[in-house]
């Protein structure tokens, strides 16, 4: 697998630390463990660039991963956990919102669900958040190595039902399935030719 250039530029707690320049994010948001930071890094094909982990909770801020000079790739702390304290919940929740709501132009959303678990609440909050905002957004379902062909089929239409309408794609940090259709789903929700950004050797 092709490893990109990728460096963690900035980790904001807080809205004033966002960075300033306008370069298009893409943003992985979902609940606490569904594999945010593994995804970013079966993407630009590093194990270690954004720190993965068993227990929930591992990401804390808003970590922002410069990728080939051109994108963010944007690693959000996850939603709901329920073990981290109310007040830290709300801190983050109000950080999140900050966030999606200062989201520059031509950026996007990835909504990342455990494909063995129903949409939650908040998922499902989110994505008519999203919807409402007219953001760009496409749901990825992670962890699909953990069901067998036919049961990811079925997990696939049921979330689809679900979630109504949007862009879905299975995919797993562990096997890297899906690697290179969420590379092309990216391309088509930032509508850029991916191509102009780095060479197909490169992907
Ligand atoms: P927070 O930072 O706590 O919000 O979690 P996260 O969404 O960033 O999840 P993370 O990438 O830390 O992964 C959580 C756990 O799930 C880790 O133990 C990963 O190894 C595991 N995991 C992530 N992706 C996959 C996958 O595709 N398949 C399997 N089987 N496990 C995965
Ligand atoms: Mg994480």
């Amino acid at each position: 697998m092709k490893r990109l250039t990728a460096e963690l530029r900035c980790c904001s707690f807080q809205p004033s630390q966002f960075p300033e320049d306008r370069l298009p994010q893409v943003a992985f948001a979902g609940r606490s463990n569904v594999g945010k930071s593994s995804l970013i890094n079966l993407l630009v094909g590093q194990n270690q660039l954004a720190r993965s982990s068993n227990t929930p909770g591992k990401t804390k801020g808003i970590h922002y991963y410069l990728v080939h000079r051109k994108l963010y790739f944007v690693d959000l702390p996850g939603y709901g956990y329920s073990k981290t304290s109310r007040a830290m919940r709300y801190q983050w929740d109000h950080l999140i919102g900050s966030y999606l709501e200062a989201l520059p132009q031509r950026s996007a959303v990835l909504e990342v669900l455990d494909c063995r678990l129903p949409p939650s609440t908040l998922d499902l909050a989110m994505r008519d958040w999203l919807q409402a905002r007219k953001n760009r957004f496409a749901v990825v379902l992670n962890k699909a190595d953990k069901l067998g062909k036919s049961a990811l089929s079925k997990a696939i239409s049921d979330i689809a039902k679900e979630m109504g309408g949007v862009p879905i794609v299975p995919c797993s940090s562990h096997t890297g399935m899906g690697r290179a259709e969420l590379w092309r789903c990216l391309f088509d929700l930032l509508g850029i030719e991916g191509f102009s950004l780095w060479s197909k050797a490169e992907l």
